[in-house]
């Protein structure tokens, strides 16, 4: 089943100022009793309603460095500020959705999306409009009692989206989230997360190994490259959407960051 998508438009509208910042952010993990230096001299900005990819091959740190943005991990040195202030521990202005199902298997898809605003609101009825509010969105409200067994890959990953995006987090981290699903359920996804945000203008940072990915969804990408993890180049991808991989503007994108994966 596919949602109803809103219309996609062309540019993106709603960048304002630098929300996030991070500073020469380096780390090294001790490993049998010598070090590793996993990430090094990260320094980049994140605009209001950015949609940014951090593009890198298996292995780069990519994981790594949205453990430390969502506060789960720290920083060996350098610093992450979010609105100005240092970013020390985990938080409702960051959500992270990741690769693999973090559902709760006990709770439905509705128990499950309105999970994180427990204890937010008294108000039954507003609780429950929220609640409502989500499943649309995500197109799941003919499954609002489903379990999570009983409903496909994408689906889950439908639910992991909506119960982030109801806390209303001011920067949404994506950890590879549609790398395990079946090519078309993948484009299904990045059309849905492109369609709530220009509903929502959350600002995203979205973890990917994927090219044609990349090029779908970001206002920017930093191509990250191994040993240590570094950011070695920056690319706007300056193109109207929907994007079709099939353009020849698609394809020069896509042609220049496999380039920069490469070397
Ligand atoms: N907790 C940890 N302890 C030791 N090494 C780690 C830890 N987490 C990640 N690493 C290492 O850091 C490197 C980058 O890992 P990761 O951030 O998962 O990369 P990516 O997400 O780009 O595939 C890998 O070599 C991995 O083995
Ligand atoms: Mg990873």
């Amino acid at each position: 089943m596919k949602p109803r998508l809103a219309a996609i438009s062309k540019t993106s509208p709603r960048i304002r100022e630098t929300i996030l910042e991070i500073n020469n952010l380096r780390k090294v993990f001790r490993i049998n009793g010598s070090f590793l230096t996993v990430l090094d001299g990260i320094d980049f900005g994140v605009k209001s309603g950015e949609m940014i990819c951090i593009l890198g091959r298996s292995g780069c740190g990519k994981t790594t460095l949205l453990r430390m943005l969502a506060g789960f991990l720290a920083p060996s040195s350098g610093e992450i500020l979010l609105n100005g202030k240092p970013v020390a521990k985990p938080g409702t202005d960051r959500c992270v959705v990741f690769q693999e199902d973090t559902l709760f298997p006990w709770l439905t898809v509705k128990e499950n999306i309105a999970f994180g605003l427990r204890g937010r609101t008294t108000d039954r009825k507003a609780f429950d409009e929220e609640a409502e509010r989500f499943l649309s969105l995500v197109g799941l409200s003919e499954f609002r009692d489903y379990l999570p067994r009983e409903i496909s890959g994408g689906m889950k990953q439908r639910v992991a989206l909506a119960r982030v995006l109801i806390l209303k987090p001011e920067v949404l981290l994506m950890d590879e989230p549609f790398a395990s699903l079946d090519a078309q359920t993948r484009e299904e996804m990045q059309n849905l997360l492109l369609s709530l945000w220009e509903n929502l203008s959350h600002t995203i940072l979205f973890v990917t190994h994927d090219v044609t990915e990349a090029v779908t969804l970001a206002d920017r990408v930093l191509v990250m490259s191994k040993d240590p993890g570094r950011i070695r180049e920056e690319i706007h991808v300056d193109l109207a959407r929907p994007r079709k991989w099939e353009k020849s503007d698609f394809l020069f994108f896509s042609r220049k960051l496999h380039e920069r994966l490469r070397d």
